[in-house]
């Protein structure tokens, strides 16, 4: 990878709760390049919301990172930016709530669009005074300037310019959402995190956002870090595929790599649960059970006691991440037995 813009290292967040921690996510490793598009993959609770606010360090205030973690943007390393050692809970580093230093990226280098976005701005101001409130924070230009440029914005995500000065309650839902991308693409970042970014909308419109997302995104040279429960979303707009188990990553590598010729049994129950994505009918199968709590996940491989696959070892000790093929990890005791049988895409 020539161009790394992001170099995410082992990555642990995890939340202090009454009865212990939940171990929501546990070693994540992956690199992002400039302009690329990654999607983060995995059912619901797997930690990947968490994994998107652990890079911004925008976490719960139960939450703490693990000593020896490193997010690398563009060279700088956000954890040692923003987190101190806690004097207490040894071993893990505490989130220093107002950085300035931080700050200045969040926005301007890094935007995000959070789940649930519909909501995110402020019934009592106007949409557009919003946006301009933050491109004023970070540049210095003039109001009329920064109106402008949101003149523009509202073209570019096929939103009515006299629409600017409307409250949020006066916007449709995938206006609001345009107006949440427009607000991500505002500050003209490196990377946007967008997280669930269309899953309230109906299927129409959310098709339509993500082209036009994936349009303006290579016009900008935006990475993106896309969240999604959806495999067949990140099928169509992602460059590279992570996917996320019970907090930790089972199998990451090229969009190719992951969906034609999987390594994880995970990400083959994943395929199978959801509709192909090129249309054609198929019996959709569940995968049994649930994902573990992750205040008391399982010893072994995480994802052991719902893997046809499994074996006793599976179940006593934590899979080392095996690259398969180059650039092609899986996490999983048999992952080159289990790479080229698995039924990926490639076996419809
Ligand atoms: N502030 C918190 N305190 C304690 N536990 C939390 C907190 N926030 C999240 N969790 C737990 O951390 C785990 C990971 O949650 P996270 O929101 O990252 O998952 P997710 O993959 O984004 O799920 P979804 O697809 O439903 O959005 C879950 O078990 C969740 O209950
Ligand atoms: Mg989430």
């Amino acid at each position: 990878m020539a161009n790394v813009l992001l170099d995410v290292k082992n990555l642990s967040v995890h939340y202090k709760i009454l009865s212990g921690w939940v171990y929501a996510v546990d070693g994540v490793n992956f690199k992002l390049e400039k302009g690329h598009t990654m999607g983060l993959v995995g059912e619901s609770g797997c930690g990947k919301t968490t994994t998107g606010y652990g890079i911004t360090q925008l976490l719960a205030s139960n939450a703490f990172i693990k000593e020896g973690s490193k997010v690398i943007f563009d060279g700088r390393d956000f954890v040692e930016m923003s987190t101190v050692p806690d004097k207490k809970l040894k071993g893990y580093r505490r989130i220093i709530e107002y950085h300035p230093e931080m700050r200045k990226y969040r926005w301007s280098r890094i935007s995000m669009i959070f789940q649930g976005a519909m909501n995110a701005f402020n019934p009592v101001y106007k949409v557009g005074d919003q946006i301009i409130e933050a491109i004023l924070t970070h540049e210095d230009i003039t109001e009329e300037e920064a109106r402008k440029r949101v003149e523009e914005l509202y073209k570019l995500v096929g939103i009515p310019v006299d629409r600017i000065d409307n409250y949020p309650h006066e916007y449709s839902g995938g206006m609001k959402q345009r107006a949440m991308i427009a607000m991500a693409l505002a500050l003209k970042p490196d990377l946007i995190i967008a997280d669930e970014p269309t899953t309230a909308l109906d299927v129409v419109t959310q098709d339509r956002i993500l082209g036009e997302m994936a349009n303006l995104q290579k016009k900008e040279k935006v990475a993106m870090i896309l969240i999604t429960h959806d495999v067949s979303v990140v099928a169509e707009m992602a460059d590279e595929i992570a996917v996320m188990y019970a907090g930790h990553l089972v199998e990451t590598g090229t969009t190719r790599q992951v969906f034609k010729e999987t390594a994880h049994p995970y990400m083959e129950a994943l395929l199978s649960a959801f509709p192909n994505i090129k249309g054609e009918k198929k019996r959709l199968k569940a995968i049994p059970g649930s994902p573990p709590d992750l205040s008391n996940p399982p010893k072994g491989c995480r994802f052991a006691p719902r893997c046809p696959y499994a074996k006793d070892i599976c179940l006593e000790e934590e899979p080392p991440v095996v690259e398969v093929a180059p650039g092609h990890f899986a996490k999983c005791h048999f992952a080159e037995e289990l790479y080229g049988e698995l039924g990926g895409e490639r076996n419809e």
